[in-house]
């Protein structure tokens, strides 16, 4: 199965309610692929089932060729396959270096180690810094992550995606809830990841989308309504009807 990331005929159910009917799509090493839709179309329900929060009904998901259906979350993590969360999941009283830290900590299995510190891995405390200047938040190093504006915790939480190294990474609605006057240091991050990570976006921000996506999904009602470059879809008579509204 050629791509970094390829979803096969995945189908999920709620009830009777048919959310997500028979996706399939490939994603390539360093793509930039953003899914578009309206409410409820079914685009987090999707990114659920590929990092392995939902089971799917049917459908297989292959990444850099392996199937990793049957795989847990944690094990999809490892793997290289990377999200975010819509809702931010983040202790407020720990400072935010320490945050990474730990994130960096899971990732080398150092975890159950705990009667070692942190502080004896300079390699960890390194990284973190470095993750910390990479999303802009090395003056607030210190700073308990709860005292943070809203966009610099979504920062945060970049932080600490890209610090389990993702080869698919997936953001759903990163910009979500961020005031305008904080949304430039988030959209500067998302324009600089890494070239060979590649990454599946959701966004209602189309300017974001457009100026990001390379190729763009239009999901509506649990089904691909179109694909194409952002000047097809822009353009798309279905796409206009569904979500982007008239021209
Ligand atoms: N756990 C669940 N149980 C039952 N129904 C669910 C569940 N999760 C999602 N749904 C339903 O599935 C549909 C798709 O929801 P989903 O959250 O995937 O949409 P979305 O495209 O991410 O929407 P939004 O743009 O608002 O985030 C909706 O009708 C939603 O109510
Ligand atoms: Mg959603």
């Amino acid at each position: 199965m050629s791509g970094a990331l390829r979803v096969e005929k995945l189908d999920k159910s709620f009830g009777g309610l048919r959310v997500t009917r028979t996706i399939s799509f490939a994603l390539q090493a360093g793509e930039r692929l953003a899914l578009i839709g309206p409410n409820g179309a079914g685009k987090t329900t999707l990114v659920n089932l590929i990092s392995g929060v939902l089971a799917p009904d049917a459908g297989r998901i292959w990444l850099d060729g392996a199937d990793v259906t049957a795989k847990s979350q944690a094990q999809r993590v490892k793997a290289g396959l990377v999200r975010t969360f819509q809702l931010t999941t983040l202790a407020p009283e720990l400072p935010v270096q320490r945050q990474v830290e730990l994130a960096l900590f899971e990732r080398e299995g150092l975890t159950g180690r705990a009667w070692r510190s942190i502080d004896t891995y300079p390699a960890i405390l390194r990284e973190a810094q470095d993750l910390l200047c990479t999303v802009g938040l090395n003056a607030l190093a210190g700073a308990p992550t709860g005292s943070l504006a809203y966009g610099e915790q979504r920062l945060v939480e970049l932080a600490l995606a890209l610090a389990m190294r993702p080869r698919v990474l997936l953001l759903d609605e990163p910009m979500a809830g961020v005031p305008r006057g904080e949304s430039g240091r988030l959209t500067a991050v998302l324009d600089g990841l890494p070239a060979t990570t590649a990454v599946l976006i959701i966004e209602h921000d189309m300017d974001l989308v457009f100026r990001m996506a390379s190729r763009i999904i239009v999901l509506a009602e649990g089904a691909v309504l179109a694909e194409g470059s952002p000047d097809d879809i822009r353009t798309h008579p279905a796409v206009r009807a569904a979500y982007l509204g008239p021209a």
